[in-house]
């Protein structure tokens, strides 16, 4: 036990030792000088002895004494004030010492090769910039159905949707229907409370600035707005290749400017609006894992490239109802807008009778980044939510655009 002392608990015990052994000295010294009072035949107590006259006490001897405890007084007055200041700063190097351990531990539970990791990067890339995985679809019953691939969304930009306990009750009880498993305890998953704490934690230092989100979502959507519809652009292709020889077919360049010209203005563009790109951004190619769509949840068959009927409703509800919800020509869309933008609170109603779970992300006011105390959670600052104009993961601009698309999509 004694070896295992911390270094504060080992420097204790040797003063302990050191002051017992100088008691012990001291006593042994003042029994050893102490002599029999003169004229008596009993031993008296050491203080019985005759002692220091009044010009030796009050001379030299007291000016040592009160120099020591001028001393004494200076030390304490400094020294105290010192300590002070500078235990704010001593806690502060701990607690950032447990939240770099966390960030450290949660890296490693992340990633695909360390030791006893969970391979989120498996499924969600490395550093969590979006990936793919096999999945297995079953009925009802749990009776095969296909083998599908289905698009794992990328967490960098997790913090900028979601609050920190909607993220811990995704990893608490993952997705049902979807590849993402239950990890924590509560979900029937192998993790405690503080190992998705450690996740979390880790997942916050890669996460994108809004500015960066933004710049990804501008940059591609203007791919996407340049894409025409797929069949129409092979039927072109085709078309130049009629009656061309085996030598010129083996040199036949699919980009040349000319035949991308021929394409851009026969075929008709593969998105007709930016809400409708936005609402479907990553399908056709997978971009962050789908992160930035509104598809993946609304939209049945879209994390596996299958969609049905965008908004047809899938995790997320169907999206015909949403001139029900959000009534009214210039106030509905507003209201829808402020809906996306801030996604929903659990037990917070919205609309006409929305009922929030939490669940709907919000994409244009990055949540609160509330550290939980009460879950004895510490580290990691709170971000700065900022404010609509200023957007989170996508902006206020292009919610409206999705927003307008939506609304296409309603029936009555
Ligand atoms: C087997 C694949 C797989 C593994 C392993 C996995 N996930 Fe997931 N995860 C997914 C998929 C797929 C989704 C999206 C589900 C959907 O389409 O609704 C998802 C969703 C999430 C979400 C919600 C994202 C959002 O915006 O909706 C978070 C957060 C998350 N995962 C974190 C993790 C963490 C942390 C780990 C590691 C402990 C992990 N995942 C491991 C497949 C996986
Ligand atoms: C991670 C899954 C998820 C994603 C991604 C998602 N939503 Fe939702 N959405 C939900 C859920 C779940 C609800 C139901 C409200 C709740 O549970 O809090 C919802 C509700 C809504 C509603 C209200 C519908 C109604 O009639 O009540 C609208 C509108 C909406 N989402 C729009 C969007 C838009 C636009 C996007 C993309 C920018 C998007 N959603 C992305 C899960 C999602």
């Amino acid at each position: 036990m004694l070896l295992a002392a911390s270094t504060q608990t080992s420097i204790g015990l040797v003063l302990l030792v050191v002051a017992f052994l100088v008691g012990i000295a001291y006593a042994f010294i003042n029994i050893r000088q102490s002599r029999p009072e003169v004229g008596s035949e009993i031993e008296l107590a050491a203080n019985r002895k005759p002692y220091l006259s009044d010009e030796e006490l009050e001379g030299r001897k007291l000016d040592r004494t009160l120099s020591l405890g001028l001393l004494g007084l200076f030390i304490l007055g400094i020294g105290l004030p010192l300590y002070w200041l500078a235990e704010p700063g001593r806690q502060e190097g701990a607690a950032e010492r447990i939240s770099d351990e966390f960030v450290k531990r949660g890296s490693e539970m992340f990633d695909v090769t360390a030791n006893g990791g969970y391979n989120c990067a498996f499924c969600h890339g490395t550093n969590g910039v979006g990936g793919v995985t096999p999945y297995t679809i079953t009925d009802a019953e749990g009776r095969f159905v296909k083998q599908v691939d289905w698009k794992g969304p990328a967490l960098n930009t997790v913090f900028l949707r979601y609050t920190r306990d909607e993220v811990r009750y995704i990893l608490e009880y993952g997705r049902p229907f979807s590849p993402m498993p239950a990890w924590g305890a509560k979900g029937g998953g192998p993790l405690t409370e503080q190992k998705l704490q450690e996740l979390m934690d880790y997942i916050t230092t890669f996460q994108l600035t809004p500015e960066q989100a933004q710049a990804e979502v501008t940059g591609q959507l203007d791919k996407m707005m340049k894409t025409r519809e797929p069949t129409c652009a092979a039927a072109v292709v085709e078309e130049a290749k009629v009656g061309l020889s085996d030598e010129e077919l083996a040199s036949f360049d699919e980009n040349d400017a000319t035949l991308q010209a021929r394409i851009d203005s026969t075929c008709p563009p593969l998105y007709a609006s930016e809400g409708e790109a936005l609402f479907n951004m990553g399908y056709d190619d997978g971009f962050a894992g789908g992160a930035y769509s509104c598809g993946r949840c609304h939209t049945k068959g879209w994390s596996y490239g299958e969609k049905e009927a965008d908004g047809g409703g899938a995790f997320g509800p169907p999206l015909t109802n949403v001139l029900n919800q959000f009534p009214g020509s210039s106030l509905g869309p507003q209201q829808q807008v402020d809906f996306v933008c801030n996604g929903s609170e659990q037990g917070v109603r919205y609309g006409q009778n929305g009922q929030g779970t939490g669940r709907m992300p919000g994409y244009c006011v990055t949540p609160p980044y509330k550290i939980n105390a009460e879950n004895g959670e510490v580290g990691i600052e709170p971000k700065d939510a900022g404010t609509p104009d200023q957007g989170a993961m996508m902006t206020q601009e292009q919610v409206r655009a999705i927003v307008e698309y939506e609304r296409s999509l309603a029936r009555d």
